[in-house]
C-alpha cells in the first residue's frame, strides 16, 4: 500500500528560508495523537527512530527497522496539518551506497507521506545527501553525536570538545554543500554549535547545543516526563506526565480491587429509561 503524498503547508524550502528568523521548534513524535498536539505549536515533527528506545524499550536505535519507521511514519503524518513531518532514516538503511539510500528514501516518502528524511553523519556521507537530494528527496542532516553510531563512538558523550570542533565544522560545511535543507546538532558544545550557525546559510537545529542554533528539537517523552529510563543533562522537563499517568493507574487499580469502579455511572441500566443511554 502507498500513501499519496499530501502537498503540506510547510515544506524543507520553506524551513530552509527561516535561517535566521524565529528559532524554528521541533518536537519528535511516534504517534498521531501527539503529533496532533506537536502541530499545534510546532514547526516540525520529527518521526526520530528514538522511537525504538522510547516506545518499543530497545536499548539502542540500532535494532530499528524501515517497517516500524513507516508505521510510526504514517500514524504522524496522519496527525498533521501544518507542521513538517521529518522521518529518521534507520541504521542500515542507507550507509551502503547512494543507491540504497534512495531506494530506502523514496519507500519512506512515498509510504508515509513525509516530504523529507533525516540521515546521521556528516563529511562522509556528503555524497548520498547530493545523490538524494538530486533526485527529489529533501535531506535533514544530522551530525555531532549520532547516536546510531554508539558502538564506534564508544558512548553518548559530547563531540566536538578538545580539538575535535575543526571535524564537526568540517561535517557541518560538508552536508550544507551536499545540499541538506537543514542540519541537527547533537551534544556538540554551545560555542562550537554558534559559530556553526553563524557560518551555515541552512538552519541548524539543536539538542544539548546551546541557544544560538536557529532552532530546537526534544524527544517528547523526554520533555514531558513519560521517558524516564534515563534523562540526559540537556533535556528540560515541562511536565512530569509518568508521575501523573502512575498515580491515575494506581487509583484505578485500587478501586477495581474495591469494587469501587465501575459506578453506576459508567454502566448500563437494564431497563433505558428516558434518556438514558
Ligand atoms: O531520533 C531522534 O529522536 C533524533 C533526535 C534526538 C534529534 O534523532
Amino acid at each position: 500500500m502507498s500513501a499519496t503524498s499530501p502537498v503540506r503547508a510547510v515544506l524543507p524550502p520553506d524551513i530552509r528560508a527561516r535561517k535566521g528568523q524565529a528559532p524554528l521548534v521541533v518536537l519528535t513524535a511516534y504517534t498521531t495523537p501527539v503529533a496532533r498536539l506537536v502541530d499545534a505549536h510546532c514547526d516540525m515533527a520529527l518521526v526520530g527512530d528514538s522511537v525504538g528506545m522510547v516506545l518499543h524499550g530497545m536499548p539502542s536505535t540500532i535494532g530499528v527497522t524501515m517497517e516500524m519507521m513507516i508505521l510510526h511514519g504514517r500514524a504522524v503524518v496522519r496527525g498533521l496539518q501544518k507542521a513538517m513531518a521529518v522521518i529518521d532514516m534507520p541504521f542500515g538503511s542507507y550507509e551502503e551506497s547512494p543507491q540504497q539510500a534512495y531506494r530506502n528514501a523514496a519507500r519512506l516518502m512515498a509510504e508515509t507521506g513525509a516530504p523529507c528524511v533525516k540521515l546521521e553523519g556528516g563529511a562522509h556521507m556528503a555524497e548520498t545527501i547530493a545523490f538524494l537530494t538530486k533526485r527529489g528527496i529533501p535531506v535533514q542532516a544530522h551530525i555531532g553525536l549520532t547516536p546510531q553510531s554508539v558502538n564506534t563512538l564508544g558512548g553518548y558523550k559530547v563531540v566536538g570538545r578538545d580539538g575535535e570542533g575543526d571535524q564537526v565544522m568540517e561535517d557541518a560545511l560538508a552536508v550544507e554543500a551536499a545540499g541538506a535543507f537543514s542540519v541537527v546538532l547533537e551534544k556538540v558544545p554551545m560555542g562550537l554549535a554558534a559559530r556553526i550557525t553563524q557560518r551555515l546559510s541552512i538552519p541548524t537545529i539543536g539538542i544539548g547545543a546551546g541557544v544560538a542554533c536557529d532552532g530546537q528539537v526534544l524527544v517528547v517523552d523526554d520533555m514531558l516526563g513519560f521517558f524516564t529510563e534515563f534523562r540526559p543533562k540537556f533535556v528540560k522537563r515541562y511536565a512530569d506526565l509518568g508521575s501523573l499517568a502512575s498515580e491515575a493507574i494506581a487509583d484505578y487499580a485500587a478501586e477495581v480491587r474495591a469494587r469501587q469502579f465501575p459506578g453506576d455511572e459508567h454502566s448500563f441500566a437494564d431497563v433505558l429509561k428516558g434518556k438514558q443511554s
